[in-house]
């Protein structure tokens, strides 16, 4: 199984850290436009195997794409991130014209790879590799809504004052501030609905503190977090890698399904070796049908901002 992330970034390089943490792939290319970049990172990274105990090879390439030929699985996380105050949507510009690139230098070399979209604005990255490559729908996969339900977790153990372990909870939705369609409805705690536990305002804090998640930390941090984005991609690289038939929500091109069509938006999927095997279709409140409608209007929009 080879993988490669593309981006040696933050993002990037902890998706090549907990990827190989895992131990489940023989090799992981990380890739970078800056000479010498990622060959540093993947070198420290390899100076980890014999302390963390993983056998996975990582090397590094100064914008080589032949070395990452004959790529299972490829992570597109180059781009700019997001500054304090910006929102997603305005990387477009710059990120649309580098993941167009990236993704035709990647499927060059490896045509028959899944590709696996990190870039911003994440769901109009996703899109815009749907139109502008040939790779079919199952191979196509937006990472945001893994990422997105970790955060959700993380508030709603926080919240009830309960390890993480016994929450369960998925976000839907685009992977921006306002688009995000945590399913309140559906989220537990042993499988008791969360609701018996929190009031509707407390949830509601949750909610919003869910939908903020990523604003929070690039407001704490300057620049946009990497942890649970690399984590998150390594459980997505994961399920295809073994196989796993594990159900994530992640942005995926949608042709009516949850009433939307022409647009790639997350909503929960099945992931093996496949790629997307099965978009799940989950019964939703009208209220949360609403706000799905409304996060799909959001996307819609920015996908018109796209030079298709
Ligand atoms: C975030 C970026 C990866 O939400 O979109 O942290």
């Amino acid at each position: 199984m080879k993988v490669t992330v593309v981006g040696a970034g933050a993002v990037g390089a902890s998706c090549a850290e907990y990827i190989a943490i895992k131990n489940f792939a023989s090799e992981v290319v990380l890739l970078d436009i800056k000479e010498g970049y990622a060959e540093g990172k993947a070198m420290d990274l390899m100076q980890c195997a014999s302390l963390n105990g993983f056998d996975t090879k990582i090397t590094g390439v100064t914008n080589d794409y032949s070395k990452t030929a004959g790529s299972d699985i490829a992570v597109i996380t180059s781009g700019i991130p997001r500054k304090p105050g910006m929102t997603r949507e305005e990387l477009i510009g710059i990120n649309a014209g580098i993941v167009k690139t990236v993704s035709a230098s990647l499927i060059e070399h490896s045509p028959n790879v899944i590709m696996i979209v990190v870039s911003n604005p994440m769901d109009t990255m996703t899109y815009l590799v749907h139109k502008t490559t040939s790779l079919p729908k199952n191979k196509i996969i937006g990472m945001g809504g893994a990422l997105d339900s970790a955060r959700f977790k993380y508030r709603l153990a926080e919240a009830m004052e309960a390890p993480i372990s016994d929450i369960d909870g998925m976000v839907i939705g685009g992977h921006s501030d306002k688009g995000m369609v945590p399913l309140s409805s559906h989220a537990t705690r042993n499988s008791i609905n969360v609701s018996e536990y929190l009031s509707e305002d407390r949830l509601q804090q949750v909610v919003e503190a869910t939908k903020v998640g990523g604003a929070t930390l690039t407001k704490l941090l300057g620049t946009s977090a990497w942890y649970a984005p690399g984590a998150a991609v390594s459980g997505l690289v994961q399920a295809i890698a073994c196989d796993q038939k594990k159900m994530f929500p992640c942005s995926t091109y949608l042709e009516g399904e949850y009433g939307l069509n022409d647009i790639c938006i997350g909503v929960p999927v099945i992931l093996g070796k496949n790629g997307i095997e099965k978009i799940v279709d989950v019964p939703l409140s009208d209220a949360e049908k609403a706000k799905m409608q409304e996060s799909a209007t959001g996307v819609s929009k920015t996908n018109g901002l796209l030079d298709l």
